[in-house]
């Protein structure tokens, strides 16, 4: 067998030539995904099912629902993968599967799965941190990245700023202590009541862009809030939401109506205000060490919002660096990710593969929060050497950064 061939020949023998074919399981949340890749970046089969809508309107993700979800539709969607790549599970490679973070028991699901398939074909089974697999999903895309690139991951459920230094080394210089930005913006939106059957079938967040690109000229700084006061380059997505929710209800209260373009483009640009300062606090200390890598990548859902997609990318050329968005297709959960990480996983040779079926163990742990990498706060400054003038961040004003004395006295 060829992984046969891999292991017991001492003198390297190379997988550049060949073309590995790995299959990837990703339950860590409310997405059933199956996919299979290949090592020249070529997606042979994905497979995805969810049932988002209707957790959603049972008010959340449930994660036992999630768990008998995967464990129903798994088996289903790998033989549909197996059969539209045209591939046997003997000419397979490897299988990866998502073992952190998550929810426990929906990751259990995906886990077994994988354990069953590994050993009952006698594949290495490789597993998988969800966060790198998002940050890393860009490979499978674009050949001009390289290592080490910085990485902002701005999702539902985290934001997080780090450097992939490789397919295993992370280094975590910021995330968010509370909440994430696209759980602040979806639940000021459902506040915010209805918006109009136009908006009907898609995430809050676009609903919130859009009605945002119809505001006021002066619209965003109509519902101002004061941002949130944390540590170095952590968030606080939930002091945001508060906020909103607050004021919201103050509004009503007081019998006044709320101008709902003017209303979400302030929400959008707050939240991009927060991202964008913690992004320059970590740009400046990185530069300050001539650290900084020349690329960012920018992941998650909420990547999709073109205002703060291009707020970020504005604010990374006045550092001189280049951001990269990771397509949509790949923003959102999928396994397509987590098969391209088994495969750079497998071409380095990474100590947490199991590789033959005698070392895959019964169950394997599935951690809720493993963080993505080493913490690297103590890199950061504790305040940037120049401030951020934050509200240049919106429409076509150029960056302008202030040496802090200045504007401590102003
Ligand atoms: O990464 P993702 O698909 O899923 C998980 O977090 O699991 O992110 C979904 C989030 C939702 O909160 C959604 O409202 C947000 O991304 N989102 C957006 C936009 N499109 C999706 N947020 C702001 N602007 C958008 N255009
Ligand atoms: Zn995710």
């Amino acid at each position: 067998m060829k992984i046969k061939q891999f292991l017991s020949t001492k003198n390297i023998i190379s997988t550049r030539n060949y073309s590995l074919k790995v299959l990837g399981i990703e339950t860590s949340c409310d997405d059933t995904a199956v996919a299979i890749v290949s090592s020249d970046r070529k997606i042979l089969a994905a497979e995805r099912y969810t049932e988002r809508e209707i957790q959603r309107k049972q008010g959340g993700i449930n994660p036992s629902v999630c768990a008998q979800q995967h464990r129903q539709h798994l088996p289903g969607l790998i033989e549909k993968c197996l059969s539209d790549a045209g591939t046997s599970p003997k000419e397979l490679d490897a299988v990866a599967v998502t073992v952190t973070p998550g929810l426990v028991i929906a990751l259990k699901e995906g886990i077994s799965a994988a354990i069953k398939f590994a050993r009952s074909h006698n594949l290495p089974l490789i597993p998988v941190h969800h966060m790198r697999a998002h940050a890393l999903s860009i490979l499978l895309i674009d050949e001009s990245i390289r290592f080490p690139f910085s990485t902002l991951l701005l999702s539902g459920g985290h934001a997080l700023i780090a450097v992939a230094e490789s397919e295993e080394i992370f280094k975590l210089y910021g995330e968010s202590i509370s909440g994430s930005p696209g759980e602040c913006i979806d639940k000021v939106a459902r506040h915010l009541g209805t918006l109009g059957s136009e908006f009907d079938g898609i995430h809050s967040g676009s609903a919130v862009e859009i009605l945002a690109s119809r505001s006021s000229e002066s619209g965003h700084l109509r519902y101002p809030i004061s941002l949130p006061h944390v540590e170095k380059v952590n968030m606080n997505f939930d002091q945001i939401k508060g906020s909103y929710l607050n004021l919201l209800d103050r509004i009503r209260k007081n019998g006044e109506d709320v101008d709902i373009p003017d209303f979400c483009a302030s929400l959008q640009n707050t939240v991009t205000r927060h991202i964008a300062t913690k992004l320059h606090c970590f740009y400046d200390s990185l530069s300050a060490e001539d650290r900084l890598p020349g690329q960012l990548v920018i992941g998650g859902g909420v990547a999709a919002n073109r205002y703060i997609f291009d707020a970020i990318s504005k604010l990374s050329a006045a550092h001189s660096v280049s951001t990269i968005r990771t397509p949509l297709s790949l923003c959102t959960d999928n396994a397509e990710m987590v098969a391209y990480t088994g495969i750079l996983m497998y071409q380095n040779r990474s100590k947490s593969i199991l590789w033959t079926p005698e070392k895959i163990p019964d169950t394997i742990y599935a951690d809720a929060r493993t963080p993505i990498g080493l913490n690297a706060s103590s890199e950061i400054l504790d305040q940037p050497r120049r401030q951020l003038v934050n509200s240049t961040i919106h429409g076509n004003e150029a960056i302008r950064f202030r040496n802090f004395d200045n504007f401590r006295n102003k």
